[in-house]
């Protein structure tokens, strides 16, 4: 199969030029002015951004939590990512305590194998690691797992302690991996939790006021003087509020490799929305949570300049009927997360390029090549290069559209709610191709599955 798009302005995380792109087989083939091949399909793209496919480097399908599942799988989540312009995936496969790491990733292939729709990767979320376990890593490297998430929060559950932290952490800088960090005290956070809730604080709204800022500062500088002793590339996920970032880039000035991602949520929402009556609050129930508005503008500031390398969705999607109800008597029961992975490139199009606040470059940086090379796997993902898989979305920098759960044509994710319900945006992903499959044309999906997992390099190394 081959695919020759023509007429379209070519940008990637550096270029922005008008060129044809001959797709052969999976691969990007030849890329010039006025192509004259012949082909299998022939897209005609004036007037559009041909731009290399999203990675959104922070999913959680089919994931268990506090007793229930997130809304989306593999196959529903990665048919609502392609609509919205991403390609791959890096999903969180989850270690359960006292078991082994290549277990849990065994249960992950599993659960994604022949369901998903475009390619994904996995992070593995570590629990816990005694010395005796430490070999797992090699294995995970082996695999293509080259990075691992650990939390200071949900204790009990996810947390792992400083030891644990420091042992693994040691351990993924000799072999070359990554460490993702969930950045928030929740030692100190179940603390407060339990005194308010002793005070009959129980409703959404006490999530976060139950959660300050300080505490994920606090995590963040504890963690990075740990990766600086351990030797280790930290990545701290999901940053949320200014005074966080403030510790990264101090940790930065004095040397520590230490990156963050952020997420539109907390970009272009605040805490008001845990305000809202009829328990509606309870839709934007996610850890961290979202803050005061005064910490938006910093965000995208932090973004502009570099502090903050990318825009992943931490989409861990739960409907609010039956799910996020759990929690209707007592916030804590809420599960945990919001939907989003439809609507990253959108939401970052608008706010970033048509509100002025970055050009197209770094639109493509924050939306895909930054993970690409944050996570191993550039240069076959990220960019539009000559080898380069052919992961190519045809954008309208154009159409305008109001996203909305109750549009079929803005809402393909498994979930009852948009968490951006009613927000106008200009910029729509028009057409999609995955490894030279057109997989969504003119919004409309014409190809599912035939995503493949992609095992990731090591930290610095390329794939191919
Ligand atoms: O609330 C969230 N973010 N749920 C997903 C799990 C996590 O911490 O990323
Ligand atoms: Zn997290
Ligand atoms: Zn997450």
């Amino acid at each position: 199969m081959s695919v020759l798009i023509k007429n379209g302005r070519l940008v990637t995380a550096v270029d922005d030029y008008y060129a044809d792109v001959f797709v052969q087989g999976e691969k990007i083939a030849l890329i010039g002015a006025d192509l004259t091949v012949e082909a299998d399909t022939v897209i005609d793209a004036a007037g559009k951004l041909v731009i290399p496919g999203g990675i959104d480097p922070h999913t959680h399908l089919d994931m268990p939590f506090g007793g229930s599942f997130t809304a989306d799988d593999f196959q529903s989540g990665t048919k609502a990512a392609a609509f919205g312009g991403t390609t791959t995936i890096i999903d969180f496969a989850i270690q359960t305590q006292g078991r082994s790491t290549l277990e849990g990733l065994d249960a992950w292939h599993s659960r994604a194998a022949g369901k998903a729709t475009i390619d994904y990767g996995f992070h593995m979320i570590v629990t816990d690691m005694p010395v005796e376990r430490l070999g797992e890593i090699d294995k995970l490297v082996e695999e293509g797992v080259t990075s691992y998430k650990m939390f200071m929060a949900y204790p009990g559950v996810l947390y792992a302690d400083d030891a644990t932290h420091y042992r693994t952490y040691r351990k993924a800088g000799e072999v070359g991996a990554r460490i993702s960090l969930h950045a928030e005290n929740g030692i100190v956070i179940d603390e407060i939790i339990r005194r308010e809730v002793a005070r009959g604080h129980v409703t959404p709204t006490w999530h976060g006021k139950t959660r300050p800022c300080r505490l994920a500062a606090e995590a963040v500088f504890r963690a990075a003087a740990m990766a600086e002793v351990a030797e280790v590339p930290l990545y701290i996920v999901h940053l949320d509020c200014n005074d966080a970032l403030v510790e990264v880039k101090r940790a930065r000035e004095r040397g520590v490799d230490i990156l963050c991602e952020t997420c539109p949520q907390y970009l272009f929402l605040d805490d008001s929305f845990y305000d809202r009556p009829n328990f509606e609050g309870a839709k934007w129930v996610m850890s961290p949570p979202l803050r005061h508005r005064s910490n938006n503008e910093p965000l995208w500031a932090g973004l502009t300049k570099g502090d903050i390398s990318l825009v992943a969705t931490d989409h861990a999607p739960f409907n609010f009927e039956g799910q996020k109800e759990m929690g209707r008597e007592l916030f804590t029961k809420i599960p945990n997360g919001a939907p989003g992975i439809e609507n990253r490139m959108s939401l970052i199009y608008h706010g970033g390029v048509v509100q002025g606040r970055f050009g197209l470059n770094r639109f493509v940086e924050v939306t895909s090549t930054a993970a690409a090379k944050i996570f191993g796997m550039f240069p076959k993902k990220g960019t539009i290069a000559i080898g380069s898989d052919a992961d190519i979305v045809i954008f309208d920098p154009d159409v305008q559209r109001t996203i909305s759960a109750s549009d079929p044509a803005t809402h393909h994710m498994r979930v009852d709610y948009s968490a951006y319900e009613g927000l106008e945006v200009q910029g729509w992903t028009e057409t999609v191709l995955s490894r030279g499959r057109v997989i969504v044309q003119d919004g409309q999906m014409v190809q599912d599955g035939g995503g493949k997992y992609i095992k990731r390099a090591r930290c610095g190394e390329l794939l191919r």
